[in-house]
């Protein structure tokens, strides 16, 4: 029985993975899918409470007890220094060596682009993002700080063995599905790092002769998205690249509410989260979208190996977006919890 472990964490990350969970929980009413859920209690609340983060010992058991942890969002304005979020989401994933964030980004009705004249064939696209190194490892430092002198230094990681496994990870994802792979770097003006990241891109290619591959700066790539989303299939980048660009794509797609996440390390357990924050703008008002953390729990079914179900959640939020039955960031009428139960019925249609 795959163990799950439920972190729901801050603001509307709590009030989506509460809709994610009882979608889960319908499914498995039917006796179809036997998972033990187990909510843990990590996230600003418990940090203002008690000052802890995650402690070590609670890394461990994530690590070796579980088969995949379901988490919502973390961030707090009461926590304006993020420490905690820090020590938790970026912790599980250079810990637990989750080098794979994969981001699947699918437009689920003609009408849910803000590009005019798409269709869903237009965009549907995986983005490979490099998860453990580059700007994200939090090396370098501040000197004179608060001073006019001040100097703020974020060094950018790129190792090969790094560099070399999400690239190896994205062409095996492009080889299997047959698509096309595109390289999103910088390399132009990001010298030491684009070279390497074009060299193993070129070495590790040349055990995928079968794959096309396309080599796009990121600039450019943030434009030719746009004006010609169909020409982008699968994509590897790195850790900051990958961030940003993810977010447009998603933006391309209908937004942050419909825009689900992996985070994986192949033959381990793997972290399953919306893209989006833990919006405290809308906070508390019951107006989050909940299909992207819904599409985050049917992704987490098929890389446990529940295919037909999660293909079963995607059939019922494509029905709810092709009949309005959505939030406001859609247009819809729903609150949170109404859009959650109107896919939960869905199931059975
Ligand atoms: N994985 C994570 O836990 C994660 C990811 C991104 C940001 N954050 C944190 O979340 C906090 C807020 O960050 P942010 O504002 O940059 O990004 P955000 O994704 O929380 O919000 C960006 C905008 O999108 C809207 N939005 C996001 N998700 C939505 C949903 N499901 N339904 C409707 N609207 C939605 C928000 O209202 C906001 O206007 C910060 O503390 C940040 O560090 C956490």
């Amino acid at each position: 029985m795959p163990r799950i472990a439920v972190v729901p964490g801050d603001g509307i990350g709590a009030e989506v993975t509460r809709e994610a969970v009882a979608v889960l929980r319908e499914l498995d009413r039917d006796g179809e899918l036997g998972l033990d859920l187990v909510e843990w209690d990590l996230g600003a609340d418990r940090y203002l409470r008690t000052g802890l983060t995650i402690t070590d010992e609670e890394m461990a058991e994530l690590g070796s007890g579980y088969d995949a942890i379901l988490l919502g969002a973390l961030g707090d304005p009461r926590v304006p220094g993020n420490e905690h979020a820090r020590d938790i989401l970026l912790g599980m994933r250079f810990k637990l060596d989750l080098y794979v964030n994969l981001r699947p980004v699918r437009l689920l009705h003609p009408g849910g682009s803000p590009l005019k004249d798409v269709s869903p064939a237009d965009i549907d696209m995986v983005i490979f993002r490099e998860n453990t190194e580059g700007s994200y490892v939090g090396m370098g430092g501040v000197f004179k700080q608060g001073t006019p002198d001040e100097v703020a230094i974020e060094e950018d990681v790129n190792t090969r063995k790094g560099v070399e496994r999400i690239v190896r990870a994205a062409y095996e994802h492009a080889g299997r599905t047959g698509r096309r792979l595109t390289l999103a770097d910088k390399s132009n003006a990001l010298r030491h790092s684009g070279q390497l990241w074009r060299r193993v891109f070129g070495e590790v290619g040349d055990e995928y002769p079968a794959v096309e591959t396309g080599l796009m700066y990121i600039d450019a790539l943030a434009t030719d998205m746009v004006l010609r989303p169909g020409r982008y299939q699968v994509i590897v980048t790195s850790n900051l690249f990958g961030d940003i660009i993810s977010d447009l794509a998603a933006g391309l797609a209908g937004g942050l509410g419909l825009a689900p996440s992996a985070n994986l390390h192949p033959g381990r357990i793997g972290l399953f989260e919306p893209v989006h924050g833990s919006a405290p703008d809308i906070a508390g008002q019951g107006t989050a979208n909940p299909v992207a953390a819904i599409l985050t729990a049917a992704l987490m079914l098929e890389h446990l190996g529940r295919t037909d179900t999660a293909r079963r959640i995607e059939a019922a939020v494509e029905a709810s977006i092709r009949e309005g039955a959505t939030t406001a960031d859609l247009g819809g009428p729903l609150r949170t919890a109404e859009a959650g139960a109107w896919i939960r019925n869905a199931l059975h249609k």
